[in-house]
């Protein structure tokens, strides 16, 4: 009998040793339940390392080149920002992009990244649910009935993460300085009705 004991013993603890301890567990950043402190700190942690700042941060540009404006952190294309003219001939088949990565033309006309400051003019009085929807659905200010969010976001990528990282970059966004700009609407393509 003791061959077949092994036999069934030894898959047995194999998977028990493939099961994570209770230590990685708990540093398991998606899943273990957090504080609101560490859930602003892992949502700060997304919204940096995934590159939200780099379409929705105006930047400065000093003797270490380009860089954050911290002041201005994810408060969008800044309202007073006029757009240099541009060869609208090349922008049929070509992407242009504002020198603050924070305005797009391209086929869809031109697209301006939005306010995700708290202040009244971002996403102040934003719900949870309307943020959720907004990076799931690419829907403006995350309600049904509103337009598709236009390129270059790319949400369809960020509709990939779990609710709990979506929670965490919501609580980290709500904590950040509150910034009043209003963004300016999109401007439909050249050549088409206004
Ligand atoms: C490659 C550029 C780019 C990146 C990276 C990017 N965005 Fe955007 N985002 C945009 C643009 C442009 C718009 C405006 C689209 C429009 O007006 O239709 C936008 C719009 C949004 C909106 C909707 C704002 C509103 O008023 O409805 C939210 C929310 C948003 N982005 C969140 C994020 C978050 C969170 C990240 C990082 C995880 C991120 N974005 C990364 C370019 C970007």
């Amino acid at each position: 009998m003791k061959p077949i004991v092994l036999l069934v013993t030894a898959p047995v603890l194999f998977l028990l040793a493939c099961q994570p301890s209770a230590e990685n567990q708990s540093n398991d950043l998606t899943s273990a339940p957090k504080d609101s402190t560490a859930a602003v700190a892992h949502g700060q942690y997304l919204v940096n390392t995934i590159g939200c700042n780099d379409c929705h941060t105006p930047k400065i540009f000093g003797p270490n080149g380009m860089q954050l404006d911290q002041n201005l952190l994810l408060s969008g294309h800044q309202s007073g920002a006029a757009l240099p003219a541009y060869d609208t001939v090349t922008s049929k088949s070509w992407i242009l992009m504002y020198q603050h990565f924070t305005a797009f033309v391209g086929p869809w006309g031109t697209s301006f990244a939005g306010n995700l400051t708290p202040d009244p003019s971002g996403i102040g009085s934003w719900s949870e649910e309307q943020f959720r929807k907004a990076l799931r659905e690419g829907k403006f200010k995350g309600m049904d009935n509103t337009r598709p969010l236009l390129p270059p976001m790319p949400w369809e990528n960020f509709a990939q993460l779990t609710d709990a990282d979506i929670h965490d970059m919501f609580m980290y966004l709500k904590s950040i300085k509150p910034v009043y700009n209003v963004v300016p609407n999109p401007i439909p393509p050249v050549g088409t009705a206004q």
